[in-house]
């Protein structure tokens, strides 16, 4: 397949924001074990994983389509001080994530690469399930107050 530099462009400005999620996920999950809140461990960890396996995604795709893939560039990690400001951090980074997927999914359309589009459509999917997640406990801090909520995350 001919090389579209456009589309390698797209693909590892995505794989930036992903690498981005799995470090900022994997620091908040070890912050929240260390805390003793297990239970919000775990999904702190397991969205860490699905980040990893979006990056794996995206980096098998650039190879197929004969680009370079760039794993070593990050953006901002945001790091809370505590469960609601890790919260608000990762409903951010989701957000930023599936405006850039939204983004990257017109971009296919436009340089008419639907196998590409396809993988991004699948992986924007997977965001919006994370970003619900993060809202929803955003919520719940919202409707039980801070202390009752903390003590069903452990
Ligand atoms: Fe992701
Ligand atoms: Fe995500």
């Amino acid at each position: 397949m001919k090389t579209n530099e456009t589309v390698i462009a797209t693909l590892n400005g995505l794989l930036k924001e992903e690498l981005t999620a799995i470090n900022q996920y994997m620091v908040h999950a070890e912050m929240a074990d260390d805390w003793g809140y297990q239970a919000f461990a775990k999904v702190e960890e397991h969205t860490a994983i699905q980040e990893m396996k979006h990056a794996e995604e995206l980096i098998a795709r650039i190879l197929f389509l004969g680009g370079k893939p760039i794993v070593s560039e990050m953006s901002n990690i945001r790091i809370g001080k505590d469960l609601p400001s890790m919260l608000e951090n990762d409903r951010a980074l989701e957000q930023g994530g599936i405006d850039g997927y939204n983004a990257g999914i017109k971009v296919m359309v436009e340089e008419k690469d639907n196998g590409s589009k396809q993988l991004l459509e699948g992986i924007l999917e997977q965001e919006e399930a994370h970003i619900d997640y993060f809202e929803e406990q955003l919520g719940q801090i919202e409707q039980m107050g801070l202390p009752y909520y903390l003590t069903t995350i452990k």
